[in-house]
């Protein structure tokens, strides 16, 4: 078993809350990935037991959203938004700043294993471009400097 009976218990609790079982889903990923970093085969093996749904439901969730990562990273997940509003505002010329930073490219995890870089479409925050996600938080209108200051600021 991959996920502790914590987190377990912590799913069956949102289970309850819906009239449908299965409306717990997304929540219940958001745990493990919270437990584990990531979410790997055995855990959407395991998600599906609890929900009794086929693997492969599972595994259509997690592929889908951007927001779920079946492979393990960084400690941080840092994403710059890459689509063509963002990009319009400087987007590129931040990513490539934070490759320069970390010293890796965009897909790669620090040696220290601090962050894993990378970039996303759209993630709905048109107006504030550029912007990134670090983890489950948004920063926007960003310049290359001050995304500079937020990682180095992270753990
Ligand atoms: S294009 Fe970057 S948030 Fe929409």
């Amino acid at each position: 078993m991959v996920i502790s009976e914590a987190v377990r218990e912590r799913i069956e609790a949102a289970k309850a809350r819906f009239p449908q079982p299965r409306g717990a889903l997304l929540a219940a990923l958001h745990l493990v990935q919270e437990e584990l970093g990531h979410i790997p085969p055995e855990a959407e093996r395991e998600v599906a037991d609890l929900f009794g749904l086929r693997p492969v439901e599972v595994h259509e969730v997690v592929s889908f959203y951007n927001m779920f990562h079946s492979e393990s990273g960084g400690r941080h997940r840092v994403y710059v938004c890459t689509n063509l509003p963002c990009s319009l505002r400087g987007a590129r010329t931040l990513l490539r700043h934070l490759e320069s930073h970390l010293g890796i490219r965009c897909g790669q995890t620090t040696p220290d294993g601090r962050i894993t870089l990378g970039h996303e479409e759209c993630l709905g925050a048109c107006a504030y471009a550029p912007m990134m996600r670090v983890d489950r938080t948004y920063h926007e209108d960003l310049d290359p400097e001050r995304a500079v200051r937020i990682l180095d600021e992270l753990e």
